[in-house]
């Protein structure tokens, strides 16, 4: 598995991380880089997953009482726009990132609970979250992917 670091990414540092290509098949799943820099909620927080050599994604995490989703309670952070850059795909970041993250959400955010929607369509990102200690809660929505399932992580026990 690839050696990563998660870290916070201050909103303007946005060039640090707009090299993140994404394929044309994925952009039903996140929005190209550009796009989840103009971030328009105030609050947002950017985070980066870096390996030796270079920052090979991003991802957003809304706050509590931040998220305008429905399936986010008030408590929770929820997790978006997790993107490895297509340039760094199929070299296990993605796995590495879901091992990472439980403890580095738990250290950096006091809510009890994480959450966040993946679509049916994307069994890759979905495997990888069941793999990093996800549970999917059995909720679904529809999404312009289609169907997506609400995964929730379990804060308070890692801490
Ligand atoms: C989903 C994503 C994060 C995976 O990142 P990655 O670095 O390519 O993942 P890895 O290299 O660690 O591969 C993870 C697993 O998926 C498999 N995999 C990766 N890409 C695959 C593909 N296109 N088809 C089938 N399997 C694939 C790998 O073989 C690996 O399996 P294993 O853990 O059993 O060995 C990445 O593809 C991505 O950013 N996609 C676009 C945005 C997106 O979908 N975000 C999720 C929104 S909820």
């Amino acid at each position: 598995m690839s050696a990563l670091t998660l870290a916070p990414l201050s909103r303007d540092a946005g060039e640090q991380v707009r090299h993140l290509d994404l394929r044309d098949e994925q952009s039903l799943f996140v929005a190209p880089i550009d796009q989840m820099l103009a971030e328009p909620t105030q609050g947002v927080d950017f985070h980066v997953i870096r390996d030796t050599a270079a920052i090979v994604g991003f991802f957003k995490i809304d706050p509590p009482g931040i998220s305008t989703f429905t399936w986010v309670a008030p408590d929770e952070i929820g997790l978006r726009g997790l993107l490895i850059g297509a340039q760094y795909q199929g070299r296990g970041h993605g796995r590495a990132f879901a091992a990472a993250l439980p403890a580095y959400l738990a250290a950096c955010y006091t809510a009890p609970r994480a959450t966040l929607a993946v679509d049916e369509a994307n069994p890759v990102a979905r495997r990888l979250y069941l793999a990093g200690g996800w549970q999917d809660s059995g909720e679904r929505i529809d999404t312009r992917a289609g169907p997506a399932h609400i995964m929730r992580l379990d804060l308070a026990a890692l801490r």
